[in-house]
């Protein structure tokens, strides 16, 4: 089996589908470009049948990108999957993404069907889409909750009728990581025509599980990993694109590898962020504002000392131009040294003690004492030191 996950980016479908975030089909042709240049293999472009928008997206990202898979989601239904191939006309290689629910309660409440006749309209599906031409990935939804037996059948059935992906989805964000791990081992083990297809996994972060899931998933043998940049996606959003990226480039041991460049993370991030209009938390791994920031006094020492005492990923690796030393009342000595120096000044000790006595009384009265803050107190202080 490969070691290379295919990165399919569902930011332009759903991502998009967040309240608030829509993009024009011209934004979304700036997003898919610099998508493609960041080295995702596939990009799932919109929903065709849902808006005349979301038609032409896809037809104009299917022109625009040059050799990345454009994708086009579906339900299992005639009409969808014939408006669908009619949008990736364009596409150097196109994808339909087809699919139906597979756990009881979709089947029940949300279908009115049976396990047999959702398995039918799965296969049906496929087989059409299939003739139309294009790549086909069948989407199993809420394959989280579904029975397992069943789940394992219509992922034979779909693989039969022609399936080149299947799509194992924890839409509801349920599963927790060892499990969902299982559930694409399970397929590995009971489905008998599973290496005729790659196994996808796409999973929501209801429970803040997304990225673990995903990961459990690659390392049970699913080879392509469905997700958005910053995470966005329906509720609690989808698996974050740059924490698997960064998660398998940092666990080498996994020995599994992907197509993104790295460096680019950071202005891809912002990229979509600027275009949503969604800010990216702070503390959100990867390219949040503070995940490259130290601002308590042990952790700045250790950082000064050596970057590897509090940083496993290098900044510029994601394309962050630097750490950054947050100066507040939880600061010490160290850090207030460092940020003097790159001043330009240079306290000796005893100059540096009754800097610091002034600078915890700004510290305490500010929440993030900047480099004007710093000028001021070193001109308040009657001390030697040089500029
Ligand atoms: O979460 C989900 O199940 C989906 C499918 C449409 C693939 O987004
Ligand atoms: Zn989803």
């Amino acid at each position: 089996m490969s070691n290379k996950i295919q990165i399919f980016d569902t930011t332009l479908r759903d991502g998009e589908q967040v309240p608030g975030c829509q993009l024009s089909t011209d934004e979304k042709i700036v997003v898919a470009r610099k998508l493609e240049e960041l080295g995702v293999d596939v990009i799932e472009a919109g929903f065709p049948i849902s808006s005349p928008g979301d038609f032409l997206s896809v037809v104009e990202i299917s022109k625009a990108v040059k050799h990345v898979g454009v994708c086009a989601l579906t339900r299992a239904r005639k009409e969808d999957i014939d408006v669908a191939a009619e949008a990736l006309h364009h596409a150097k290689r196109g994808r339909i993404h087809t699919g139906i629910g597979s756990s009881d309660i979709h089947i029940k409440h949300k279908f009115n069907s049976t396990r047999e006749k959702v398995m039918e309209q799965g296969a049906w599906a496929v087989q059409y889409a299939k003739a139309k031409g294009y790549e086909v990935e069948f989407f199993a939804e809420d394959a989280g909750r579904a029975d397992l037996a069943f789940l394992a059948q219509l992922v034979e059935a779909v693989i039969a009728a022609g399936a080149d992906v299947v799509n194992i989805p924890d839409t509801t964000g349920y599963c927790l990581p060892h499990l969902y791990g299982k559930r694409i081992k399970y397929l590995f083990d009971n489905v008998k025509n599973i290496d005729k297809a790659i196994i996808s996994v796409h999973c929501h972060n209801d429970l803040g599980l997304a990225t673990a899931n995903t990961i459990a998933g690659l390392m049970n043998g699913a080879r392509q990993a469905e997700v958005t940049i910053n995470g966005i996606g329906e509720r609690a959003g989808n698996t974050s694109l740059e924490e698997v990226a960064m998660i398998l480039q940092t666990h080498k041991d996994l020995d599994l590898t992907t197509g993104i460049k790295s460096t680019m993370l950071y202005e891809m991030s912002t990229l979509v962020s600027d275009m949503m209009r969604m800010p990216v938390q702070p503390n959100k791994a990867i390219v949040g504002a503070n995940a490259f920031a130290h601002s308590s006094g042990i952790h700045q020492d250790g950082f000064l000392k050596n970057s590897e005492n509090y940083e496993i990923i290098n900044p510029s690796d994601v394309g962050v131009p630097s750490s950054s030393i947050i100066l507040t009342a939880r600061s010490g000595r160290a850090a207030l040294k460092h940020r003097l120096e790159l001043l330009g000044y240079q306290p000796n000790k005893s100059e540096l003690d009754q800097l610091y006595d002034n600078f915890l009384v700004v510290a305490d009265e500010k929440k993030n004492v900047v480099d004007e803050d710093l000028i001021t107190l070193v001109a308040n202080t009657p001390i030697l030191v040089q500029k």
